[in-house]
């Protein structure tokens, strides 16, 4: 036996070395935030998270969520103790099979100390029991879980996963997911990526959903109700997985005439953005008086709201466009929303383009002769538009016309090759507007340092357009505007 050979003295020294206190051996607790300028406390610092495994149980009754999440990460230092975000209730938390210390602080943050030091470079797998009535909870004196008259609904931007799962809650950290939730029979459980099973025992049915690709924490969502789950799979070949509450009424018509064009539409961006990121698609419908509509990844979460006034497929577009600009390619930072919300809305004008209701360049001369030099919408700067004006209009629509700035300075040949060369070169990743400007310099073999910083960094109305529209004096009213400018207008919600 190895073992006689070790004096019985070291074997003390080295349980000894072992107990050493963390600051000492050089361990420190991971911060409580990832360092975004916006949110210095969403996120957090030491660990990465490569996957969560969510296994829970929920009651629509009462609004009860309890269970178990593993959550398989990697040390990015000597840890002492590391923070999730989380907000309910916790019962045990264990780590690496050990139980381990836990304590609630600051707003949502849930410190685990564990009981072993960890090494950087380490797997840890962290078990949370826990439970809860998400309504019950806010943070900063707000809540994202929308309850319905049937269930509840969690799917907001920048933060929703705090309500329903504990975790690394930042863009910068994205992991893979199974989410498998049991719910009264009769009640559906929807959420990202593939349904892999169903199973019913003694009046609960488990729903098991799978996303296989890297997804952000914001993109997780999870909604529960009755629901009408329609299947079909595009032209393309992308499986589509649609739901809609059976308690839409009146709006149910619209709600499908536009979500079930999910597959054509998905097919048609492909045209522009390359292949479709991931194995499924699809979106939901709830009973939610919320406004917003979200591009929860693969399962796009629709607010009733944004097809009250009829079917609008513009906004299933912008949605599906941040499949690839804004789920695949992900921000580094929330200040480079204008990734995300000023793609998502050029999409719109493609698809107004498409639709014979108005062209891109129209729609951008339309946009910068409504707002006069002195409006304050000049004042907002979608390449770092502050946490306060992360959903301006601004950002979507100034957002907009520098994509079609940069179109008409490039010239439409290399536009198209960086529209669809981007989500391939960041798939499934993360990149700043600093990485998307190398990039489309890179393409063009142009310096566009002036026109990034006119359209993106200042906060006056650019005075030579580099659209036409500085030259239009009243530009006609395109036919897409109004359906455009609701989606918009629905974002503050
Ligand atoms: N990314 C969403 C969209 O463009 C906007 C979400 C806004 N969030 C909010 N709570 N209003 O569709
Ligand atoms: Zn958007």
């Amino acid at each position: 036996m190895h073992r006689r050979l070790i004096a019985p003295g070291a074997l003390a020294a080295a349980s000894v070395l072992l107990a050493i206190p963390a600051s000492a051996a050089g361990y420190s607790p991971g911060a409580p935030g990832i360092g975004d300028p916006y949110y210095p406390a969403y996120g957090n610092g030491g660990y990465d998270v490569s996957h969560y495994d969510l296994r829970l149980t929920y009651q629509p009754a009462t609004d009860e969520l309890a269970g178990t999440a593993t959550i398989l990460a990697k040390t990015t230092q000597d840890l002492s103790s590391f923070d999730l975000d989380f907000l309910l209730d916790v019962q045990e938390v264990r780590v690496n099979g050990a139980t381990a210390a836990f304590a609630a602080s600051g707003e949502h943050e849930l410190v685990v100390t564990p009981k072993q030091l960890l090494a950087k470079g380490s797997s840890v797998t962290v078990v949370v029991r826990y439970s809860g009535v998400p309504s019950t909870k806010s943070a900063y004196g707000f809540s994202t879980w929308h309850r319905t008259p049937d269930g509840a609904v969690a799917a907001d931007e920048p933060e929703s996963a705090w309500w329903w799962f504990p975790s690394n809650d930042h863009p910068l950290d994205k992991a893979t997911y199974d989410v498998s939730v049991a719910v009264p029979d009769g009640t559906q459980a929807i959420s990202n990526g593939t349904l892999q099973s169903t199973s019913s025992r003694l009046g609960w049915t488990r729903y098991t959903w799978r996303q296989n690709k890297p997804q952000a924490t914001y993109l997780a969502t999870l909604a529960l109700g009755k629901f009408d789950i329609t299947t079909s799979t595009s032209e393309g070949g992308v499986p589509v997985v649609n739901a809609y509450s059976r308690d839409l009424g009146d709006g149910d018509g619209a709600a499908r005439a536009s979500v079930e064009r999910t597959g054509e539409v998905v097919d048609w961006l492909s045209g522009y953005f390359g292949p479709y990121p991931f194995g499924s698609a699809g979106g939901y419908v709830p009973n939610t008086t919320t406004t917003y509509a979200l591009e929860t990844q693969t399962r796009v979460f629709y607010s009733p709201r944004q097809f009250a006034n009829g079917s609008n497929t513009s906004v299933v577009v912008h949605e599906l466009a941040h499949q690839w600009y804004g789920d695949s390619v992900s921000l580094k930072s929330w200040k480079d929303i204008w990734l995300n919300e000023g793609f998502a809305r050029y999409a719109q004008w493609l698809w107004s383009e498409h639709e014979g209701e108005g062209t891109a360049q129209q729609l951008a001369d339309y946009t910068y002769a409504s707002h006069p030099a002195d409006d304050a919408f000049w004042t907002v700067r979608p390449g770092d538009p502050g946490a306060e004006n992360q959903f301006d209009a601004a950002v979507y629509d100034r957002g907009a016309l520098a994509v079609q700035a940069l179109r008409n300075e490039i010239g439409d040949d290399a536009f198209f090759a960086v529209l669809k060369g981007w989500p391939q070169k960041y798939a499934y990743g993360n990149a700043s507007v600093a990485d998307f400007r190398e990039y489309a310099e890179q393409v063009s073999g142009k310096r566009l340092g002036a026109l990034f910083d006119t359209w993106l960094f200042q906060p006056t109305k650019p005075a030579v357009s580099a659209v036409s529209a500085g030259t239009l004096t009243a530009p006609a009213q395109p036919k897409s505007w109004k359906k455009i400018a609701a989606t918009n207008s629905l974002h503050g919600g």
